[in-house]
């Protein structure tokens, strides 16, 4: 949520961070800036796309050998040209990019116009640049001292880049709350919210911690101290991503690339810690858990926390670890669950679930409940992400980045790296014979291949979409371990496509819901063979009856829908319990040709942010 980007060196900072932005895009895209230090501070920004800024610069001074560059994902304050970033005070002496919510942001703001500074934005960020210029003139013995007795001003969360002409070859970062990453390249520093814009210039990083402020020059990082002035020393490290990842690849959308990367995905998330050696037992690796096996195999509780698409990751490994282990789960909404007072154990296990590791309802419902004592793991997409160094342990889910700002490959990772977690935790509390232990590894190992079985049904699915045409509403039904990936295909379909669909346990319809269905209603339902089926397919006759327009998802074979539904998309057999991964494809194709049909935006859909990290 809201993009950072910054440059310090000997290049012309403006192309750097130009690309820079186009690769964060993803995480707000409402408008962008850039300022830029040459001769002072020159700020250009716009309402709308980094395209648009782009335009609006051409012809343009954009000299300078270091700038801050912003894409946002508003507040505070609607999208316009005033409120987006970089916001400079009215001298244009300090500029400053922030991603995050100052929570204070009004009553610094009264505090400071009593001080004789002038608003031109709404925006809480616009207080920060005025409160570092109020340190300033209060004799800070530097900029960074500025910036640091500002930020300890400030209640909320933020990373944030700072420029004062005060100290022209300096730039200020800090971090609390939000992701920052500095690149550390020869003569040259790099700033970015995630590594990978880094990435095409070095892979050298230091992840800045929550509540230190960092100072960079050309010729290195001056400082790294903490807001209340504790010295410390950078962490540097290596990482491993290739820009290359972010591109199309020949695919009109990066959700529909990332689609059909899930065999891919699912095969590099469990590459090294599934194998099936020949004739013998399938063998579990996850060092990611080494270091909490104890509380983890003796846990007498485990809880899942996530929001959006990776809560219903959580539902899916909610079932998982009680079928597996038979201990009991919960999952909980991570943006409910600190205002419940919630009680909680030192023989919890909670389990965090987030693609980004930056969520910010899923980071403090995971310091809560380890302020309170339960052992928490993360399941996470993003290489050092806040999430992973929050946890005590955990695994990475593998998945390669994610652009599209709809979870597809994340949520099939997600329920995988969850599968052999539970399947570790059933091994060693014997809860599963050797038998079924095996065959339930030895399907999930040819989990890939069936996903890539149902990709290649995809013209079937867009003929399908075809025929949604102008429908405004749509109910996606599933029982069991198939109501998750109903919510999951409903979610998809309105995040993309604007249509307003809702998500059911299908037999909840006749309380209530079904009395929206009528002959212009589409229904999709989840129904892969299992031990209820013969239920959902009397459900779907209660659906049929009222004239609804049924699109059924079953397993290959299974003609109980033929005189049922209009559609029947068939996918491959298999367990019940591993059907999520196949039954979910089709949802997600669905969504995206539908939205896709109807010219909207796919991969940045109106209103959302890839990485939510506001509460
Ligand atoms: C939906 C979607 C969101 C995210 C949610 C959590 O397609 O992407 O619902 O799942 O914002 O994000 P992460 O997984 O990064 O914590």
């Amino acid at each position: 949520m809201c993009g950072i980007v910054g440059y310090i060196g000997k290049k012309n900072a403006y192309p750097v961070i130009l690309t820079g932005l186009r690769h964060l895009e993803y995480r707000g895209y409402d408008s962008a800036g850039i300022a830029l230090f040459s001769d002072g501070i020159k700020v250009h920004k716009k309402k709308g796309r980094v395209s648009d800024l782009e335009k609006f610069i051409e012809g343009k001074d954009v000299s300078g050998t270091i700038g801050i560059g912003h894409t946002r994902w508003a507040t505070h304050g609607e999208p316009s040209d005033a409120n987006a970033h970089p916001h400079a005070t009215e001298n244009g002496d300090v500029a400053v990019v922030h991603n995050g919510i100052i929570e204070n942001a009004l009553t610094l703001r009264s505090f400071l116009q009593s001080r004789g500074h002038v608003f031109s934005s709404e925006t809480d960020t616009e207080v920060i640049a005025h409160l570092i210029e109020e340190m300033e003139n209060e004799k800070s013995k530097s900029f960074f001292d500025s910036v640091r007795r500002a930020l300890n001003r400030l209640v909320g969360a933020y990373a944030i880049a700072a420029l004062s002409v005060r100290e022209p070859g300096t730039m200020v970062v800090a971090k609390k709350g939000s992701p920052l990453v500095i690149g550390v390249g020869e003569g040259e520093f790099f700033v970015a919210s995630d590594a990978y814009p880094i990435s095409e210039h070095t892979k050298k990083v230091v992840y800045l911690e929550d509540g230190e402020v960092a100072a960079l020059t050309a010729s290195g990082i001056v400082e790294i101290r903490t807001i209340e002035n504790e010295k410390r020393t950078p962490r540097v490290k290596k990482i491993d991503l290739e820009i290359e990842a972010l591109e199309k690849d020949g695919f009109d959308h990066f959700m529909q690339k990332e689609i059909f990367e899930q065999p891919c995905a699912v095969r590099d998330c469990l590459r090294g810690r599934l194998s099936v050696p020949p004739k013998k037992a399938p063998v579990l690796n996850l060092g990611g858990l080494r270091d909490v096996e104890e509380k983890l195999f003796s846990a007498e509780r485990f809880v899942f926390l996530g929001c959006g698409t990776s809560w219903h990751a959580g539902l899916i490994g909610r079932r998982f670890f009680e079928t597996l282990t038979r201990v009991p789960s919960i999952v909980q909404y991570a943006s409910e669950f600190r205002y419940e007072d919630p009680l909680v154990r030192d023989t919890d296990v909670f389990v965090a679930v987030s693609q980004s590791g930056e969520t910010a309802d899923t980071l403090a419902a995971m310091k809560l409940a380890k302020e309170r004592g339960a052992t928490v793991l993360g399941v996470c997409n993003v290489v050092g992400s806040s999430v992973a160094r929050e946890a005590h342990a955990g695994l990475y889910t593998h998945a390669g980045p994610e652009i599209g700002v709809a979870s597809t490959k994340a949520f099939t990772t997600q329920i995988a790296a969850l599968f052999l977690i539970a399947a570790r935790c059933a091994e060693k509390r014997n809860a599963l014979g050797p038998r079924r232990f095996g065959e339930l590894l030895e399907t999930l190992r040819g989990i890939p291949e069936k996903i890539g079985d149902v990709l290649g049904r995809e013209e079937r699915i867009r003929d399908i979409a075809e025929r949604f045409g102008e429908t405004k509403n749509a109910v996606y039904l599933g029982r069991g371990i198939s109501f998750p990936v109903a919510l999951e295909g409903a979610l998809k379909l309105k995040e993309i496509s604007y249509v307003h669909a809702e998500g059911y346990p299908a037999a909840e319809m006749k309380h209530g819901p079904i009395a929206l269905v009528d002959e212009n209603m589409p229904v999709v339902i989840v129904a892969p063979r299992g031990e209820h089926h013969e239920k959902i397919v009397s459900n779907a006759e209660e659906i049929r009856a009222r004239k609804g327009k049924i699109i059924a998802v079953v397993s290959e074979g299974d003609a109980s829908f033929d005189s049922i539904a209009e559609d029947v998309i068939e996918i491959p057999e298999c367990d019940e319990l591993f059907s999520p991964f196949l039954s979910v494809i089709p949802l997600q194709l669905l969504a995206y040709y539908v939205a896709a049909l109807r010219g909207c935006d796919v991969d940045r859909p109106r209103n959302l942010a890839k990485s939510v990290t506001v509460e």
